[in-house]
């Protein structure tokens, strides 16, 4: 019996040995790729979708960074040519701001904003203060991205207006070509068609004007569109609430310089007629221009400043929308609550990283060393205006954009091809971006345009 239990069990055991074994030795299905899990699930931003899944199409997955640098999982190498979409200012895994969010991480990674307040926002608000001449912009308040920094700032524009003795003032005036974010608020200030979806169904009322001669003619202007959702044809001046614009240079029309000394005379219209002036530096901000904001190259305070993208040196959502006593004060009265904000407002490992990022520009010398890194990039940039195929370079700071001389839009290709020569950026249109960090060397440079050069060859 004992025997027979035995020689049973043998069986049973050796039985399940074959089976694993013969499990071991049939051949297994290879892993999914990770890429093919992403073509299953995710849906990327502003991808066409179709594309982004056919077959042939290898999505490239980058696993690792340092100062300037990418790596891809096979181990390539490109250089970060749009910063992440003009986000990263001291360079990936900068040991300063790594060590500030993991000692953030061990206190605490977010507590909400609404109700209570915490350290890194509050000493966060007084830095950014105090990069400003004193009672200017002296009130912050935080959100998440730019396209919220710029809403808040349209949104208590609005409500400012209608709380302080002229509801009237119900129109924000936006320029062609603009764009100020992807949120439906954002979006309908946006002169750029692609980028305003449907959005202008909804919302607000929004002029949009070509240059300043266009705004100052809207004094003569007696029109009176509704009072909502639509881009207006005609607007009086008395329903005129804010100005907004990207000072200096406009990104996504691709990379359009502004003429000099515009943003100050904007300034004084906006005085003299005691409207608004948002001044949207989501991408101009923390340097990019040679400043550290480039309203200062026009020594220009705007009653709204938007903050977000480097604010944190590329490496979290935080955003923060700057304004002034008076905006503020205009908020005190029954009633006049200011009602918006998010869940991560004030996130606060993203206000320890913008501290430590401020920080890295005093350590670093970050703007004093600009001037000579803007000099070798213009030497770069005037070579590559030489090419053939090179319309036109416009340039401004440490912000590019190279216009290819074609009649097909071949800005993509020409970007896939810069892959190849180990450079990672994205075109608009037909013209290619280069905005690396602001930590880039002369070398580096060199490298950027070289990679870029060839792409275009
Ligand atoms: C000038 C400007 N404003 C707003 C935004 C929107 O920022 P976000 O993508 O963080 O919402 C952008 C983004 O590119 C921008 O360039």
């Amino acid at each position: 019996m004992r025997q027979m239990t035995r020689q049973k069990f043998l069986c049973s055991v050796f039985s399940v040995q074959c089976s694993v074994f013969s499990v071991h030795l049939s051949p297994m299905p290879p892993p999914p790729k990770l890429t093919d899990i992403d073509k299953s699930h995710v849906w990327h931003p502003f991808t066409s979708m179709s594309e982004w899944c056919a077959p042939e199409h290898d999505p490239l997955m980058l696993v690792r960074g340092a100062g300037c640098w990418l790596w891809d999982q096979q181990g390539n190498k490109y250089l970060d040519g749009n910063s992440s979409i003009w986000t990263n200012i001291h360079g990936h895994n900068h040991p300063r701001i790594n060590a500030a969010i993991k000692a953030q991480l061990d206190r605490v990674a977010h507590t909400s904003f609404l109700g209570f307040t915490h350290e890194p926002a509050i000493q966060l608000a007084a830095e950014l203060v105090a990069l400003f001449p004193a009672n200017t912009l002296n009130k912050v308040f935080y959100s998440d991205n730019g396209s919220t920094a710029v809403e808040s700032a349209v949104r208590m524009s609005l409500q400012f207006w209608k709380q302080n003795g002229r509801p009237e003032r119900d129109v924000i005036v936006a320029f062609d070509a603009a764009y100020h974010g992807d949120t439906l608020g954002a979006a309908s200030l946006s002169g750029i068609p692609l980028f305003q979806g449907s959005a202008n169904e909804f919302g607000y009322a929004v002029k949009r004007v070509a240059n300043l001669d266009a705004l100052a003619s809207l004094i003569n202007e007696t029109g009176d569109g509704p009072k909502n959702g639509t881009a207006l044809a005609k607007t009086s001046l008395k329903r005129i609430a804010a100005v907004i614009i990207e000072p200096l240079i406009q990104g996504a029309a691709g990379m359009k310089l502004w003429p000099q000394g515009m943003l100050k005379q904007l300034q004084a219209w906006c005085r003299e007629h005691d409207v608004f002036l948002i001044l949207d530096e989501v991408m101009t901000g923390f340097g990019r221009t040679g400043k550290m904001f480039a309203c200062q190259h026009e020594n220009v305070t705007p009653d709204f400043l938007c903050l977000a993208k480097g604010i944190t040196g590329g490496y979290l959502p935080l955003a923060a929308t700057m304004t002034t006593q008076r905006v503020f004060d205009g908020f005190l009265g029954e009633g006049c609550t200011f009602y918006y904000g998010h869940s991560y407002t004030a996130n606060q490992l993203g206000c320890a990283a913008a501290l430590a990022s401020l920080s890295v520009f005093r350590e670093e010398r970050t703007l004093e060393l600009l001037p000579a890194k803007e000099d070798k990039l213009r030497e770069l940039l005037h070579d590559l205006s030489l090419h053939p195929r090179v319309k036109e370079v416009r340039h401004c700071g440490m912000i590019a954009g190279i216009e290819l001389a074609s009649d097909e839009i071949i800005g993509a290709k020409v970007c896939l091809a810069a892959r190849k020569h180990g450079l990672l950026t994205r075109p608009i249109l037909n013209t290619i971006v280069l905005m690396p960090p602001l930590c880039i060397s002369d070398d580096e440079l060199a490298v950027m345009v070289q990679a870029l050069r060839r792409a275009i060859d």
